[in-house]
């Protein structure tokens, strides 16, 4: 998300992120990478190794929902991440997350709901189909993938807590574990790292909580076990690794509008019209598709204008960035 470096980070430890790309071009030109068409399984060869300690998930396919875009390979989505609790490098999540346990796992369910608690993962997911949802998930920082999420559309889950209707907004934390997440030791960002969702955008029918991807469970550095995926907004809107969800009156404070109130707003919806005060969003650079592969446009809502854009009649998106 292109902050600032902190203090006490050397630039050597940052992986320049040409130099990442080259590596991963390097490993494909020697056959070592995106196997997958070879085995004509849909997923990389180093998916099965790679995902081998992942439970494999009971996914019900073929949602409306999902775009027939082709699925960026399972080892560039779970190697090339944000994840800030683990560091600033995209290799970081992957590299440095291999200490964090996402079992067991509970959720704090609190605010303006008739049903609040805590409550143990298993019981909030239980109860519901697990889905496969391929979206395309486009960064604030003009690169995209498609993801073959499985996961549960969160208004299911939300219902089951009876919110009052006082409840306009949903407010979302990420836990807070530092000797488990070591860029949470080093004050990366201020943390837990929160997010929040009006309660018509939570209730959408193409919101989900993911709980895996690639019908398998979530690795560690996609936000294991438990994530949002907002598929129409910046992906930092994509909260990883919830503990408590919050029923709340008031617009939640998110963590990159604290941090950099002009540069990222609440909403955060993928507007190719609207450029980031530092560089333009008008196009977008597909991840795993190689260094010399063409730019292209991006998408009103990231292409999901025809089911989100009347959620935002009356609202200027400027001013509501
Ligand atoms: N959630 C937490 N808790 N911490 C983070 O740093 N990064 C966000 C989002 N969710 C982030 C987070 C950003 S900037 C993006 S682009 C997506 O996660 C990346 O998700 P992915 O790594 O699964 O592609």
């Amino acid at each position: 998300m292109l902050i600032n470096k902190p203090p006490g980070i050397r630039p050597s430890e940052i992986t320049p992120e040409s130099v990442f790309r080259n590596r991963r071009q390097l490993l494909r030109a020697a056959g070592l990478g995106g196997a997958g068409l070879l085995l004509g399984t849909g997923c990389s060869a180093e998916e099965s190794e790679a995902s081998g300690a992942l439970k494999s998930l009971d996914v019900v396919k073929g949602s409306s929902f999902s775009t027939d875009e082709p699925m960026t390979d399972y080892e560039d989505i779970t190697s090339y991440n944000n994840f800030y609790e683990f560091g600033l490098d995209k290799s970081d999540p992957a590299r440095l997350s291999g200490d964090f346990k996402p079992r067991p796992w509970s959720v704090e369910i609190a605010g303006e709901a008739a049903k609040t608690g805590v409550f143990d993962l298993d019981d909030i997911i239980g109860p519901h189909p697990i889905e496969e949802r391929i979206y395309r998930l486009r960064c604030v920082e003009a690169w995209s993938m498609v993801v073959p999420w499985n996961g549960i559309p969160l208004g299911d889950i939300i219902k089951r807590f009876e919110p009052t209707s006082r409840a306009k907004y949903v407010a979302f934390e990420t836990v807070v574990r530092p000797s488990e997440m070591p860029g949470q030791r080093r004050g990366v960002l201020d943390f837990p790292y929160v997010e929040g969702l009006t309660m018509a955008e939570a209730m959408h029918p193409l919101t989900l909580l993911a709980v895996g991807l690639y019908g398998r469970e979530l690795p560690n550095q996609n936000g294991a076990p438990l994530r949002l995926v907002v598929p129409w907004k910046y992906g930092f809107k994509s909260i990883k690794s919830i503990v408590k969800i919050s029923f709340t009156e008031t617009e939640p404070p998110t963590t990159w509008s604290l941090s950099a109130p002009r540069e990222y707003g609440f909403y955060a919806n993928v507007n190719p019209e609207v450029d980031h005060p530092r560089w333009s969003q008008a196009k977008e650079r597909a991840i795993g598709g190689g260094v010399f592969s063409p730019k292209k446009p991006t998408l009103m809502f990231n292409g999901y204008a025809e089911q989100v854009a009347s959620l935002y009649e009356g609202l200027d998106l400027r001013k509501n960035f």
